[in-house]
């Protein structure tokens, strides 16, 4: 049964590649995870994704000094796996021209706050949840976003809203709104999933 090919970046912990994994392990799941790639290669993201078998690539600046080449080196790993869709998952640097032309606007980012507010640079991490607790919002959660040349400005196509309490912190605001993302990420790559493998046989009115 043909399943979505998705290939995830990461930079650091990799909780949502954890969760797009741990979904498309579920029987029917309607995606896979088919290749890994990070720019840090001391994450938790590629440890994870190592251990479980995943084809995974370190690419940086370090492997690249290049930005052309390593654009290039991102591009490739994710033509060869024959990768449907990109997602950015704490992914902290931008993408490059080849990779943008050649999955755009096929490519997904996770942002831990209701876009269009409290996104654009300098905007992540502790920076979103300090900035949702002093605007004093009663609602927050995170944005599944079309990827293009700048940060966090592609079309929204999912949000999950959890509440923002009186007594909440930066550190509970954020654990809530993680455990959102884990849920919102594999449902979106759930439907982009369901409408790939869609088979509509509709005869002439
Ligand atoms: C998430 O909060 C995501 O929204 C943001 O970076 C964080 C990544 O977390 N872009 P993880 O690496 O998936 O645990």
């Amino acid at each position: 049964m043909s399943q979505l090919r998705v290939g995830v970046l990461v930079s650091h912990n990799g909780s949502n590649l954890r969760a797009l994994h741990r979904a498309s392990a579920q029987p029917g799941a309607a995606f896979t995870v088919a290749a890994v790639i990070s720019n840090n290669s001391g994450s938790g993201g590629v440890s994870y994704a190592r251990e479980q078998g995943i084809p995974t690539a370190h690419l940086s600046g370090k492997t690249h000094p290049d930005p052309i080449d390593l654009d290039e080196a991102i591009r490739a790993m994710l033509v060869e796996h024959t990768v449907d869709w990109v997602v950015t998952a704490g992914y902290m640097k931008k993408l490059g021209p080849a990779t943008l032309k050649e999955f755009a606007p096929r490519i997904l980012n996770i942002h831990p706050a209701l876009l269009p507010k409290f996104g654009g640079h300098g905007m992540w991490g502790a920076n979103v949840h300090r900035a949702v607790l002093e605007a004093g919002e009663t609602v927050s959660g995170p944005s599944v976003h079309l990827v293009d040349e700048d940060y966090d400005t592609g079309e929204v196509i999912a949000q999950l809203e959890v509440p923002v309490l009186p007594e909440d912190t930066i550190d509970s605001l954020a654990g809530r709104v993680l455990a959102a993302e884990h849920t919102l990420l594999p449902m979106v790559l759930t439907q982009l999933g369901t409408r790939h493998r869609l088979f509509l046989n509709i005869p002439p009115a």
